[in-house]
């Protein structure tokens, strides 16, 4: 969860740059570094492996006065934390310092046009700081070069730059949806940041930069510009000193707020994780080795809602990749069972939060079996990953909403890996096929923040299904647990009654429900059951339902046929879900906000369910 500061004023810069990355602290991080150009243009770089305080003990004594500077907090995608990974990073004449919060995916290819020297990491950042210089060198203004550089750096990031005899000038841009950044307009000065908790000592007066935006900012002055450089007049947001109201930033609900943060969320949870060189995917602390992997027989996936649901998506992963038979229940359902379980047997359970009580309970059951177990779990030091050998934090900061949207999406992928990963050790994961899924979960933050620009779109179809009162979801294969979480989704917020189901069940009772008051979302994707979903649509259609259809990128066969279509952004099929599931959230939250539901705490629902 790397965080990004920027300042730029009549203050000292070092010591505020530092103070926004201790503030910055709680995303998570492995290394630490600071840049500035000093009075004399000279530039100051400092970067030190682990904690903040190593870098604070490294610039000890010898900051220099600067009026501009930036920092960065790391958390490794590419390349290990050390400190040359640290950011910033530099050019090799050292004239221009960047940072950068992301994945530039075609980096390798980067470098190869682009290198004007050896380089000094394995980031994927580094090249950019090359590029920037030769465009500068080139005669190109630093706005106009970091533009270029963008055009051609593809993914979805953040990056902040400053540059030799451009004093008191920061330049920053965002990149797709991953990678927020906010700006602090203050007196006399400007600030930066990935998120606000860096900013609010400073100023109240913010305004987010979108996907497609730049920044251009010194002490006085401060411009707005989109990718083809025209002006744009931005909002300064005022907030509020409520500090709850703060935290929610430009969001109306944190329910919003959370869906909005899923790319960063996928690249919080495979950050360090889904490695490049070579291809592999690692988990700190696993009780794992090659002999342990090929010894089990079997997973059980357990857990409870919306997390049972990522077990379901987690099951056709376990299967295909470690080749592993794998099934999933409900914790409730599974403790009261009497399973047949012994130690060849892996459980692995989800739970958010780490303190579910039925999740808890079929823990127990599974550690008295000797189980081996692995929880999945957002909360570090929660009650489930006491009870498990190992735990797989998602990682993704707290989720507020009482409806679970990014601790799903992150369940979902950290499955992913784990099955990567045990079907490495367990020697049934071809080479080429893990090399693929690495290439394409590393694709995913950019392609959830593709989806999330549909969201215009989905408020627009919510507004015209807000006053139905019942709603069936249907999808097969992996869309099949997506399509029971977007019903879950939307009764827990909106109070609809709403029936998730395999669309292969759809004729085997459902169907006696459909008229024209019960609509229907369609999760069809272009994969080897489209013609079949396509059949459940003309089935519903048939009987006057109404059909949200979910579909691929482009896919123009259901026009006409179905009443309202949502795009997917290309995306790897096995990670559909991870994507899919996106829409559905927003539906169900656009939905309830036009009935006027408590969003953010659905009556009768808790966050944490410690009883039974
Ligand atoms: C739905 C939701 C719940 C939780 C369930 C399990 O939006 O949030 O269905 O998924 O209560 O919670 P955890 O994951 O904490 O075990």
């Amino acid at each position: 969860m790397c965080g990004i500061v920027g300042y730029t004023g009549h203050r000292p810069a070092g010591p505020i740059v530092l103070d926004g990355l201790r503030r910055l602290e709680y995303r998570g991080y492995d290394s630490a570094g600071i840049a500035l150009f000093d009075d004399h243009n000279e530039l100051y770089v400092a970067r030190a492996t682990g904690k903040l305080d190593a870098l604070l003990q490294r610039v000890e004594g010898t900051l220099p006065p600067a009026i501009s500077g930036i920092g960065h907090t790391r958390w490794a995608t590419h390349g290990e934390p050390s400190d040359r990974n640290a950011h910033p990073h530099l050019d090799p004449g050292g004239n221009v310092a960047i940072v950068h919060n992301g994945i530039v995916e075609n980096f390798e290819d980067l470098r190869l046009r682009y290198a004007r020297g050896p380089f000094l990491s394995d980031t994927d950042t580094e090249v950019l700081a090359h590029m920037l210089a030769t465009r500068l060198e080139s005669g190109d203004d630093l706005l106009v070069a970091l533009r270029e550089v963008v055009k051609e750096a593809q993914g979805a990031y953040s990056i902040v730059a400053i540059a030799r005899n451009e004093p008191g000038r920061i330049v920053a841009a965002r990149v797709g949806n991953a990678g927020g950044i906010v700006v602090g307009i203050g007196d006399g000065e400007h600030l930066l940041a990935s998120d606000l908790s860096a900013l609010l000592p400073h100023t109240r007066n913010v305004t987010f930069i979108e996907p497609g935006e730049f920044v251009d900012m010194h002490a006085d002055r401060i411009a707005f510009t989109d990718a083809e450089g025209a002006t744009i007049t931005k909002r300064i947001e005022v907030l509020p000193y409520d500090p709850v109201a703060a935290v929610k930033g430009q969001y109306k609900h944190f329910m919003l707020k959370e869906i909005f943060e899923q790319p960063d969320a996928a690249l919080d949870a495979i950050r360090g994780r889904y490695l490049t060189r070579p291809p592999h995917v690692a988990f700190e602390g696993l009780p794992l080795d090659e002999a342990r992997a090929k010894s089990l027989t079997r997973v059980v996936l357990v857990g409870m809602g919306t997390s049972m649901h990522s077990a379901m998506v987690g099951r056709h992963y376990l299967e295909r990749f470690a080749r592993l038979p794998a099934e999933v229940d409900n914790s409730a359902e599974f403790r009261y069972r009497q399973p047949v379980l012994d130690e060849n047997t892996l459980v692995v359970s989800i739970a958010q939060s780490g303190e579910t009580v039925d999740t808890l309970a079929a823990m127990d059951e599974a550690r008295r079996a000797g189980c081996l177990q692995i929880t999945l779990c957002n909360t570090p030091g929660a009650q489930t990953t006491r009870v498990a050998d190992g735990t797989i934090l998602l990682r993704v900061g707290p989720e507020i909403a009482v409806a679970s949207t990014k601790t799903m999406l992150a369940s979902m992928l950290l499955l992913h890996g784990l099955a990567l990963h045990i079907g490495r050790l367990r020697g049934t994961l071809d080479p080429a096929v893990e090399a693929q899924q690495i290439e394409a979960a590393l694709h995913l933050p950019a392609a959830i923040g593709e989806m999330l620009e549909s969201a215009p779109l989905i408020e627009e179809i919510a507004g015209r299904y807000a006053q139905d009162e019942d709603f069936l979801f249907l999808g097969r294969g992996l869309g099949y647990p997506i399509a029971l979480e977007g019903a879950l989704k939307l009764k827990e917020v909106s109070y609809i009654h709403a029936e998730g189901y395999a669309a292969g069940e759809m004729k085997h009772g459902p169907i006696a429900l459909i008229d024209e008051h019960m609509p229907t979302l369609a999760i069809s994707p272009r994969d080897e059951v489209f013609d079949k979903m396509r059949s459940n649509i003309e089935q519903v259609r048939a009987r006057r339902g109404r059909v949200i259809a979910v579909v691929s990128k482009g896919d123009r066969s259901l026009v006409g046929v179905a009443n309202d279509i949502i795009e997917l952004p290309e995306v790897d099929p096995l990670l559909a879900p991870i994507v899919t599931v996106v829409p559905l959230q927003l539906l169900a939250y656009y939905i309830a906000t036009h009935r006027g539901a408590d969003v953010d705490q659905p009556r009768n629902l808790a966050k944490t369910v410690t009883v039974e």
